[in-house]
C-alpha cells in the first residue's frame, strides 16, 4: 500500500470523545519507549507526525492520524513506565482499556516487543487480557536493528516457545527497526488486507 497522505486529527483523553467510527483503525500499544510512536512515523515516512522521545512515558493521550483519508492510526500511551505517579499510571491503564474494549471499528492492535529482551511478564500479561477479551493483536518486534541477525532469530524462537505455552496459534509476527524499515512493507500490506475486508463488510 502507498501511503498518499497522513495527518494528526485529534489527542483525547477519553474514547467516547474519538472521532466518528466510520473508517478502520489500527492501534500501536507497548511498553513506554518501545518504539510505538516512531513506528508509526516510519509508516508513514514520516520525521514528526506521533511525538517521540528518548525518554519514556512520552505519548499520554489516544491520538488518531487519518492515513490516504482511508483508515486511521492510533498510537496509544505506553504501559510498564514506573517513574510516573500511580494516579497518571491509572489514569492510562483506565484510558487505553476503555479505548480497547469499546471501540468498534478497531480492527487490529499492533503490540510492540522489544527483541532485545527476554519474554517480558507484563507484555506476556497484557496479551493474555487481549485474549480473554477477543481483540485481535499482532505483535511487531521492535530496534532490530540494536543485535546481531543471529539472536534475532533465536530471540524468536525463545519468544514463541514461551508463547506457546498459553497460545494454541501464534499471532501474525513482524520484525522492524526504524533504521532500515524492514518490516514497513509487510505491517502496511497486513493493513491493506484488512481495510479491504472491513470494507467489503460494509457493502
Ligand atoms: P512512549 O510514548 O513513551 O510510550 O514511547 P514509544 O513507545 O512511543 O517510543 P518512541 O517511539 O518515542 O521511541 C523511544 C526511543 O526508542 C526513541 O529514542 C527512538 O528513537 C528509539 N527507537 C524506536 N524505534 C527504534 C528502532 O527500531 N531502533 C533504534 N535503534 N531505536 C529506536
Ligand atoms: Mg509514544
Amino acid at each position: 500500500m502507498k501511503i498518499k497522505s497522513s495527518e494528526f486529527v485529534v489527542s483525547n483523553r477519553d474514547y467516547k470523545s474519538c472521532p466518528k467510527k466510520t473508517i478502520p483503525e489500527y492501534a500501536f500499544i507497548g511498553r513506554s519507549n518501545v518504539g510505538k510512536s516512531s513506528l508509526i512515523n516510519s509508516l508513514t515516512k514520516r520525521k514528526d507526525l506521533a511525538k517521540t522521545s528518548s525518554k519514556p512515558g512520552k505519548t499520554q493521550l489516544i491520538n488518531h492520524f487519518i492515513i490516504n483519508k482511508d483508515w486511521f492510526i492510533v498510537d496509544l500511551p505506553g504501559y510498564g513506565y514506573a517513574s510516573i505517579s500511580k494516579t497518571k499510571r491509572e489514569e492510562f491503564k483506565k484510558m487505553t482499556q476503555e479505548y480497547l474494549l469499546k471501540r468498534e471499528t478497531l480492527v487490529s492492535l499492533f503490540v510492540l516487543i522489544d527483541i532485545k529482551l527476554t519474554p517480558q511478564v507484563i507484555d506476556l500479561e497484557f496479551m493474555r487480557s487481549l485474549g480473554k477479551e477477543k481483540i485481535p493483536f499482532v505483535i511487531v518486534f521492535t530496534k532490530s536493528d540494536k543485535i546481531p541477525k543471529k539472536n534475532i532469530q533465536e530471540n524468536l524462537r525463545i519468544y514463541k516457545e514461551k508463547m506457546l505455552i498459553d497460545w494454541e496459534t501464534l499471532p501474525e509476527i513482524f520484525i522492524n527497526s526504524i533504521k532500515d524499515n524492514e518490516g514497513r512493507t509487510k505491517i502496511l500490506s497486513y493493513i491493506e488486507k484488512y481495510n479491504k475486508e472491513f470494507y467489503s463488510n460494509l457493502d
